[in-house]
């Protein structure tokens, strides 16, 4: 196990959230990391942090695979839409988004218009190893995890590809992943 490279001092860490007027909104692949990279961020810029997941989740009392199976995919994008809107509203927090929500044009015309996107992404086979086998994800059950997160990943890579900042997160310390957001931040500010 590689130990995480040091941050930034405190004082160049406050320095560039007082720079933020905006919310930073990470995208990508499910099991990129988006909710752990996106808390410890928020974390170290002394911001909050939201989950659009758990916020459509905790509005609907529901898990995400049961809104998929009892009311289908458009309804729960439907949600989604609507929750990450309510995100966007408040000023500099840091919110990680479901892998589908920056593939709908609405919802991402919303984050590129109030927030900061940036697209977090892996490899296949670290994203493979990382989502794992848990079924809580409706979009990779009933088929090889591999082949669908592969065919994912290129249909999506596009969509992806319009936030404004790009951050690979390979095998290794999410931090690596951090330092990398910071210095993107810092010189797209
Ligand atoms: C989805 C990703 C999931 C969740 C839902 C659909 C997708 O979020 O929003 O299962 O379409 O890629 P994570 O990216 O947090 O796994």
């Amino acid at each position: 196990m590689t130990n995480a490279p040091p941050l930034p001092d405190e004082t160049s860490l406050r320095a560039l959230a007082a720079r933020l007027d905006r919310p930073l909104v990470l995208v990508g692949m499910m099991g990129v990391g988006k909710s752990t990279v996106g808390r410890k961020l928020a974390q170290v810029l002394g911001l909050a942090f939201a989950d659009a997941d758990d916020e459509i989740v905790e509005a609907a009392q529901m898990p995400i695979a049961d809104i998929f199976d009892q009311f289908g995919e458009a309804h729960f994008r439907d949600g989604e839409r609507r929750v990450i809107a309510r995100l966007l509203e408040k000023r500099a927090q840091v919110i990680a988004t479901g892998g589908g929500a920056f593939v709908q044009p609405d919802t991402r015309a919303m984050i590129l218009d109030k927030g900061i996107a940036i697209w977090l992404d892996s490899d296949v086979d670290t994203l493979v190893e990382r989502v794992g086998r848990n079924d809580k994800r409706p979009l990779l059950r009933g088929g090889n995890t591999r082949e669908i997160v592969r065919r994912m990943h290129a249909e999506r890579a596009p969509a992806y590809a319009l936030a404004p900042i790009h951050v690979k997160s390979d095998r290794g310390p999410h931090g690596e992943a951090i330092n990398r957001i910071l210095e993107e931040l810092d010189q797209w500010l």
